[in-house]
């Protein structure tokens, strides 16, 4: 029988896509899912199990009767600006709720495998960002995200619990087969909203051009979904060979390429793919962007042997777009 591998958020569109990468990997995937904000029909493998991660007596069944050879925790409150105006909620979901999951992988000794954020380091003091950078978010969703990394290593030195944390820079893309993808409401990610803007005729807001940046406009390194998929696999291989005397800093990883994209350029490379003309309005700043966000990733390169493969920002949009096309279809 093949191993399962327990994936929290696997509704969700990055935990979507793991599902996919798990099976395929050799793995049954079997997910947990509120259905908050996950779609039922993202789910394409595997064993979907309705219910909350703060489900105690859930958890126990769950982890007795699939024996899951590692957790991959994706289910979590993602946006930034929800999470300014909702701090309780992020507090509540991302950490409390959290540490309930943590704490029964910690007791049944089955190895947790946390998305993380750039979000927790907050304003660059230098570019590219390594993992040695120091932690300071700017807003609740950086703090849950950070605090729940803490509550990791607590596990580890209260439990042994054997964890790796992967911080994402901009996650972007979809399965090239266009049936999974983007699909968050309300939307506020950039690719999205380019590409629906080319799809719709309508206008979009480019969010302050007055940054020292080359254009005028934020650098974001975009990041795609099947290589942040092959990371938490390869992260689930290199955990088996930590001690568990290893610290927190043996087991963080950015995820990014090092290449940083203006608004700008990926508003035009979204036109050239699309065929359309996007009409995009100068806006003030959104507050709490930071100039540039680019990852040095040297660390997934060298210690995980991670090379991002997909993450070409043409290919990152053309991706996305297939999904975008059906999803219209559909
Ligand atoms: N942007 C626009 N117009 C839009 C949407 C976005 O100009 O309509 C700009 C933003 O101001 C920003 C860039 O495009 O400069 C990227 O914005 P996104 O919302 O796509 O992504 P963020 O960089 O804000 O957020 C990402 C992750 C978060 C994470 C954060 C780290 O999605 O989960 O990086 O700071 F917290």
């Amino acid at each position: 029988m093949n191993a399962s591998i327990l994936i929290t958020g696997g509704a969700g569109y990055i935990g979507s896509h793991m599902v996919l990468a798990a099976a395929s990997a050799g793995f049954t995937p079997v997910i947990l899912d509120d259905f908050s904000t996950g779609h039922m029909d993202a789910i394409t493998q595997g064993v979907a199990v309705s219910g909350n991660i703060a489900d105690r007596a859930l958890l126990r069944s769950i982890l007795a009767e699939h024996s899951p050879a590692c957790i991959m925790h994706f289910a979590a409150k993602s946006l930034v600006a929800e999470s300014v105006e909702k701090p309780e909620l992020y507090w509540k979901n991302n950490v409390e709720d959290a540490a309930i999951l943590m704490e029964a992988a910690a007791e049944a000794k089955i190895p947790f495998i946390f998305s993380s954020t750039a979000a927790v380091y907050g304003m660059p003091e230098y570019t590219p960002m390594d993992e040695a950078h120091p932690t300071a978010p700017i807003n609740p969703y950086g703090e849950t995200k950070l605090a729940a990394e803490r509550k990791l290593e607590e596990y580890r030195l209260s439990h042994g619990l054997n964890y790796g944390i992967l911080r994402y820079f901009n996650a972007a893309g979809a399965a090239p087969g266009g049936v999974i993808g983007e699909r968050h409401e309300p939307e506020t990610h950039l690719i999205p909203l380019a590409i629906r803007a080319a799809m719709h005729g309508t206008e979009m807001k480019i969010f302050g051009d007055d940054y020292d940046t080359q254009d005028g406009t934020c650098l974001r390194d975009y990041i795609h979904v099947l290589d942040l998929c092959d990371a938490h696999l390869r992260l689930y291989n290199y955990i088996q060979t930590l001690r568990p005397s290893q610290p927190a800093s043996e087991r963080i990883f950015n995820l990014g390429t090092g290449t940083g994209f203006s608004v700008r350029e990926v508003i035009e490379t979204t036109a050239k793919i699309t065929g359309k003309t996007i009409h995009a309005i100068t806006h003030p700043r959104r507050a709490g962007d930071p100039p540039a966000l680019v990852a040095n990733g040297s660390r997934a390169k060298n210690i995980l042997g991670w090379k991002p493969k997909h993450s070409d920002l043409a290919t990152i949009i053309e991706d996305a777009f297939r999904f975008h096309q059906n999803e219209r279809i559909s």
